[in-house]
């Protein structure tokens, strides 16, 4: 019989795993391939702000379910705390930095949208390593 809180975190893995991939690749991609018409920039901007979002919910989903089991929050400590505020600063950065890129880049030149994706990849990259720090020091 499949335990139901195992499969709970599983499932919540999973999306905040292709969450974490779409922050990373998302940005890598507009980076690397630049420049990209203005148009498939702003549906990447899309696509990696949903992946921001993803990380917070699933990250909050966590927590939830450890909550729901245990009657409490995961009792972490130190570097683990550390690491999650990391995480959470880089996801509220994230979404920051494509809410301005949706209002505003429509005025903008090359250089200023390979800034931004610069900053979002500096960020996803953040958080990625922040997570190994959270996973092995919890
Ligand atoms: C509000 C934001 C976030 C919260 C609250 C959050 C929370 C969590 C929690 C509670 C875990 C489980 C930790 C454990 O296994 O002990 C986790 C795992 C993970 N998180 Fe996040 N996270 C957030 C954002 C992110 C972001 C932005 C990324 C990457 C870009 C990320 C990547 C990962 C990865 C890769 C794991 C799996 C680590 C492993 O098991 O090796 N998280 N996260």
């Amino acid at each position: 019989m499949i335990d139901l809180q195992d499969l709970g975190y599983a499932i919540t893995q999973v999306v905040h795993n292709f969450g974490s991939a779409t922050v990373v690749g998302g940005a890598a991609f507009m980076l690397y391939m630049a420049p990209q018409p203005a148009s498939l920039q702003r549906k990447f901007a899309w696509l990696v702000g949903f992946g921001w979002g993803t990380q917070v919910l699933s990250g909050m989903a966590f927590g939830a379910i450890s909550h729901y089991y245990y009657g409490a929050f995961p009792d972490i400590h130190g570097i683990a705390i550390a690491a999650l505020i990391v995480k959470m600063l880089c996801a509220m950065s994230g979404l920051a930095m494509v809410a301005l890129y949706l209002r505003y880049a429509d005025g903008w030149a090359d250089r200023q949208r390979h800034v931004v994706w610069r900053i979002l990849f500096a960020l996803g990259a953040t958080a990625l390593t922040a997570a190994a720090f959270l996973r092995w020091f919890s």
